[in-house]
């Protein structure tokens, strides 16, 4: 009897594995839209932008918003999803300034409003960096549910590892689904306007 079902339970561990995985998948492809996912991601929050504008979940009421989660220090992945966005912006023509697109500092330690600056002067003028004090980036972050860890390197610096999705938010400041920046930026702004 042991040898029959124990193939059958590892199996169905298996199954079970695989059905979890997908259902997590669906979860943050936004595939569940109409059962869990919109009220999910998001909520409130308090930031400063690189102007030192107070920005909070009330800003993203009445505009579409594309928020990113990176750090200045990123050596490829954020000022590459910066570069794309600004591509897409860029795109939008004079539409650029009807929407949202934020980056937020998940490495609030070292990306001040002044670094923030600094370091969008290389991007679109449209991008607004937000930071704050590591107990209003860790509530973003916890709401957003965005995964970002510090790793140490070796001289004694760290680096930080992190969620790279861009978040899609519509009108309302709804969660819509992750915003794919791998296309063409004309489609990409085609794809944004529909939200305006
Ligand atoms: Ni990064």
């Amino acid at each position: 009897m042991e040898k029959a079902t124990r193939p059958l339970v590892i199996v169905a561990a298996f199954v079970g594995s695989l059905a979890i995985g997908l259902l997590i998948t669906l979860w943050l492809m936004g595939g569940l839209g109409g059962v869990t996912a919109p009220a999910a991601i998001g909520g409130p929050f308090r930031l400063t932008d690189q102007s030192g504008q107070t920005v909070t979940e009330k800003s993203l009421i009445g505009r579409p918003t594309l928020i990113f989660f990176g750090f200045t220090h990123c050596p490829d992945v954020c000022p590459t999803s910066l570069f794309e966005m600004s591509e897409v912006l860029r795109a939008m023509g004079p539409d650029a300034g009807k929407v949202n697109a934020y980056f937020v500092s998940v490495d609030p330690e070292r990306d001040t409003p002044a670094a923030m600056k600094d370091y969008l002067s290389s991007f679109d003028p449209n991008l607004k960096g937000l930071t704050g004090a590591p107990d209003d980036v860790a509530r973003v972050l916890s709401a957003y549910r965005v995964y970002a860890k510090k790793i140490p390197l070796k001289d004694g610096d760290y680096t930080m590892d992190h969620t790279a999705l861009i978040y899609l938010m519509d009108k309302k400041g709804s969660f819509v689904r992750p915003f794919d920046l791998k296309r063409k930026p004309e489609d990409a702004a085609a794809d944004l306007k529909r939200y305006l």
